[in-house]
């Protein structure tokens, strides 16, 4: 059992609950174990993947794992892609750079699975059953089809509707645990989390049992945050390797986008963080008064640049806004040399950021109407 005593690990502790921003991400992949992505590149080339922006920009940072699943993938082997959502609030740029990397990993010949965390959203959040099915379908699902992923080739499922050996899965995980050991990943646990617990490993091993189209090798990206799921999830594959037949799930790390006030991103601060949803003069007020790297004074600006890396603007252009490497490179140093000021640059990233939201929001009609049909929504 590989099992991270989180009142051990010299001081840093994961707690996917919680709701703090993580900066220090190198003494996190030391403290974990995790490795750094470049490692994997030339597997990439060797399957014929190109790297992804987000790779590239060092916001996929890390990895558990990915060489085996490449490697089997050269072998011409089946791999899968699989993350979920709770269905909890609306659909925002967070969420976004993960379904960016589903849709990577989708075009590169990965089956892609997305798990509608509805139990785990009663449970945890102690969300209405009614608003989760809709959230679920309306916000999360409808959305990551319009940001381009392809619906034919993704299952998307409820957990409280996938099915009696993905539920066999979940009962069979909760014997051979002891709350010591899930306290000793995840902290402090009350009955729900336990379930959310085993809820979310069984999504991550369930892709892999002959009932569910047989085995495949799986990858979860996630936010640092959900590491501990990661864990809990791989010790179970090695407690029900032979049983089962599962292999330890792979995973990539990416860096959690900050809330344009440089705060933890969060649908419960609707004000620092921007939906997809959002009509342009909303999305327009929060952007214009995001927490930027500027200086107190233009002149001071001129003087001294601003700080890119402190900006939450910036952020946006990284994340998402300016795709082109040309533009943001641009951007950079017209900050760094205080060529630019903070309320041009800001214009100048929205006028991109609008035209996106304008596309989005055209294509999300027809997905919403294409996602009430494709998922089986739970009925009660
Ligand atoms: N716990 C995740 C969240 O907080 C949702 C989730 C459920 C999930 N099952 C999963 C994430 C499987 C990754 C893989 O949003
Ligand atoms: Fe951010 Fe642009 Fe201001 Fe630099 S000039 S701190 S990138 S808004």
């Amino acid at each position: 059992m590989h099992i991270v005593d989180s009142t051990k690990s010299g001081g840093v502790t994961l707690d996917p609950w919680s709701s703090r921003a993580i900066k220090d991400y190198k003494r996190l992949m030391e403290t974990f174990g995790i490795r750094g992505i470049q490692e994997i590149y030339p597997l990439l080339d060797k399957v014929g993947m190109r790297k992804s922006m987000h790779m590239l920009r060092g916001i996929v940072f890390g990895h558990r794992d990915l060489d085996k699943v490449l490697e089997a993938k050269s072998r011409g082997e089946r791999v899968a892609i699989l993350t979920g959502f709770m269905p909890s609030g609306r659909f925002h740029f967070g969420h976004k750079l993960t379904v960016d990397q589903l849709i990577y990993f989708q075009r590169s010949g990965f089956k892609v699975f997305v798990v509608i965390a509805d139990a785990e959203a009663y449970a945890v959040r102690r969300i209405d059953r009614e608003k989760a099915v809709k959230i679920g379908v309306e916000e999360y699902v409808a959305n990551m089809i319009a940001l381009g992923l392809d619906p034919r080739e993704t299952t998307f499922y409820f957990q409280t509707n996938r099915g009696t050996e993905y539920y066999r899965l979940i009962q069979l995980f909760s014997g051979k645990v002891t709350m010591a050991e899930m306290e000793a990943i995840y902290g402090e646990m009350s009955p729900a989390k336990v379930m959310a617990a085993l809820t979310q490993a069984a999504d991550i091993l369930h892709v892999e049992l002959e009932e569910y189209g047989g085995f495949k090798w799986v990858v979860v990206p996630v936010g640092i945050d959900q590491d501990p799921h990661i864990r809990f999830s791989r010790d179970l594959a090695d407690r029900f390797s032979r049983e089962l037949n599962l292999v330890r799930p792979a995973s990539t790390y990416h860096k959690l986008q900050r809330g344009l006030d440089g705060d933890k991103m969060s649908s419960s601060r609707p004000e620092t963080t921007i939906f997809l949803t959002d009509p342009p003069e909303v999305a327009k007020a929060k952007l214009m008064k995001a927490l930027t790297g500027g200086r107190a004074t233009a002149e001071e600006q001129r003087r001294l640049g601003g700080i890119p890396e402190a900006c939450t603007k910036f952020d946006m252009d990284l994340y998402h806004v300016l795709t082109r490497d040309e533009e943001l490179t641009r951007i950079y140093n017209d900050c760094r040399r205080g060529h630019i000021l903070c309320g041009e640059c800001k214009l100048y990233s929205w006028e991109r950021l609008e035209k996106f939201l304008q596309e989005h929001q055209k294509r999300l009609e027809k997905a919403k109407s294409m996602a009430w049909k494709i998922v089986e929504a739970p009925k009660f």
